[in-house]
């Protein structure tokens, strides 16, 4: 790492495996902070463990969205970030916000993208018999998980597949797809 690294701010809601991987793998950039809506998201603890600032957010403690989203891009902004890493981030994001992180707000989202955009894409490539599903970091639009998308990884389904199996290949796929692209 070195001063002209670029710095990333990451934005989580969960257990944060991308996060880790994100920091595991940090060539070419920072992992600067790190902002989840949910105080028991496990990835602030994984902040944390490597010294990372790491801030709760949460929605219901602000007079309503476009204050919380203000809050929200005001503290990030105190990282001057370069790009804004949504991993697992399991808030809509307004209009205005991505406007003002136009080019610099990255997704990864569970599907070979544009299929599969929303929730519960492995249980709906199972149940559609798609042949191959995946995952596909994307930039952010304010329509939903509609943005250019930068890079994908696949895997074959496999006939024994189930929801479980699926998903566990497709997160391994994005532990090392997620790093690639940020870097
Ligand atoms: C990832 O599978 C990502 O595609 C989706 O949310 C999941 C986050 O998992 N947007 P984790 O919190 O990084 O483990």
């Amino acid at each position: 790492m070195s001063s002209a690294d670029c710095r990333v701010v990451v934005l989580i809601s969960g257990g944060g495996s991308n996060l880790q991987a994100l920091i595991d793998q940090a060539n070419n950039y920072q992992v600067s902070a790190v902002f989840s809506n949910k105080a028991e998201a496990f990835g602030l603890e994984r902040a944390k463990n490597h010294n990372i600032p790491s801030h709760c957010l949460r929605l219901k403690d602000y007079p309503g969205r476009g204050a919380f989203d203000l809050a929200l891009a005001d503290a990030i902004d105190a990282y001057e970030p370069d790009l804004v890493v949504l991993a697992g981030y399991m808030l809509i994001l307004s209009s205005e916000f991505v406007t003002r992180y136009h080019q610099r707000l990255l997704n990864i989202h569970p599907s070979l993208l544009p299929k599969f955009k929303g929730l519960n894409t492995y249980q709906r490539a199972l149940e559609a018999g798609e042949h191959w599903h995946g995952s596909s970091v994307h930039f952010v639009i304010p329509e939903l998980d509609a943005g250019p998308i930068v890079m994908q990884a696949k895997t074959p389904i496999e006939a024994s597949d189930d929801v479980v199996s699926l998903s566990a290949r497709v997160q391994a796929l994005e532990h090392k797809l997620y790093p690639k692209v940020v870097g």
